[in-house]
């Protein structure tokens, strides 16, 4: 079992197969950026090495995540990977949903448990002007086919910000009304890519939750391999709401997670000075040295992010390494 200096165990990998992405979302990729399409990521071998040395130091969720984890054509292969890998229970991806119409049937038979999309705005002029691309009603017929192919537990991922979807607050509950899924409101990050952004757009998910709690919403328990988003329940809707809070007051005392990079390093966490290679260790079918490895790396886990006191880490923007 993986547990860190702090008592706090790790149970949940979130595997970044690519930085590469074909959005580009205000709050992540700075304007102009240029994705660097010919870098050595890790293969599906390599991939398949480490979720057997995760899985056999007690990971239990592997959460497939980028840049846009879609773009990479053997995707099916690494879902499956993982979910045949003894040990893993749950393999979950991140995806920003450009072909989900398409591609989903794909996923769902090479093994995946569930799905969370990222959907900024339900407007499809302001999605535009978030993303940069004229997607929402596509990924939206996307949701559809996911539900009605039976993949329950779509979570839908809404980064909040002051000027370009806090006035939406409306719409999306009454999508939750209507659909049985979860949308999680994400308190907006800082990062070495996004300070002026930041400064001008982040608003506290504080409000969100008193209205919650105000109106009657109900918090439901929280899994050992759940992600950090606290999930609020209505007998009046189908759908739930969560809530992803960074800035909240000991977010990071239930971190149960660590991170690989498409470049095979391990990040201890998503604002951590550095990844640490342990690349060098899947290139055997020794399953010991990487074990080793991760285990001494985690000695080195911060209580914290400290991104209260300005840090933003080694990650720049959190397209690097998948959110
Ligand atoms: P579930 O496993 O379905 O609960 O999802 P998840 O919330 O773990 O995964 P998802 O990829 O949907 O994460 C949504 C967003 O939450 C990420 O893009 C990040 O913005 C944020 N997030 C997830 N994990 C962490 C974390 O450990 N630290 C911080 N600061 N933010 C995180
Ligand atoms: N702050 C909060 N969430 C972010 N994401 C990316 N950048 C940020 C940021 N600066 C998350 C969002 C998005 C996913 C791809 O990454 O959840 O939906
Ligand atoms: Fe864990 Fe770092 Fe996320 Fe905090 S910010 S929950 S320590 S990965």
């Amino acid at each position: 079992m993986l547990e860190d200096a702090f008592g706090r165990k790790f149970y949940y990998l979130r595997l970044s197969i690519t930085d590469v992405c074909n959005f580009r979302c205000n709050y992540c990729l700075p304007d102009g950026y240029q994705c660097d399409h010919d870098r050595d990521f890790m293969s599906l071998a390599e991939i398949t090495r480490l979720a057997r040395g995760f899985a056999q130091l007690g990971t239990e969720k592997i959460r497939i995540t980028g840049g846009e984890p879609a773009l990479r054509k053997d995707l099916p292969e690494i879902i499956q990977a993982c979910k045949n890998t003894t040990g893993i229970k749950h393999v979950a991806m991140t995806s920003n949903g450009f072909n989900l119409q398409q591609k989903a049937g794909d996923w769902i038979d090479a093994g995946l448990d569930s799905l969370n999309i990222s959907i900024d705005s339900l407007d499809p002029r302001q999605f535009k002007a978030i993303t940069g691309k004229d997607k929402l009603d596509e990924i939206l017929a996307g949701i559809d086919t996911c539900i009605s192919s039976g993949l329950t537990n779509l979570k839908i991922n809404t980064v909040l910000m002051r000027e370009f979807n806090n006035h939406e607050l409306k719409q999306f509950f009454d999508f939750v009304r209507k659909t049985p899924v979860t949308i999680r409101f994400i308190e907006l990050m800082q990062t070495g890519s996004n300070v002026d952004f930041y400064n001008a757009q982040h608003v506290s998910g504080q409000t969100i939750e008193n209205a919650l709690l105000e109106k009657g919403w109900h918090l439901t328990k929280r899994p050992k391999t759940a992600g950090p988003a606290l999930e609020y329940q209505h007998a009046d809707y189908a759908g739930k709401i969560g809530l992803i809070r960074p800035y909240s007051k000991d977010f990071c005392s239930t971190c149960n997670r660590l991170r690989v990079s498409a470049l095979g390093k391990l990040h201890l966490c998503l604002f951590a000075d550095q990844g640490l290679s342990i690349r060098d260790h899947l290139n055997d079918d020794n399953p010991q040295g990487l074990q080793s490895a991760i285990k001494a790396m985690l000695t080195e886990k911060n209580p914290t992010h400290y991104l209260q006191q300005g840090n933003t880490g080694a990650t720049k923007q959190l397209s690097m390494l998948g959110g």
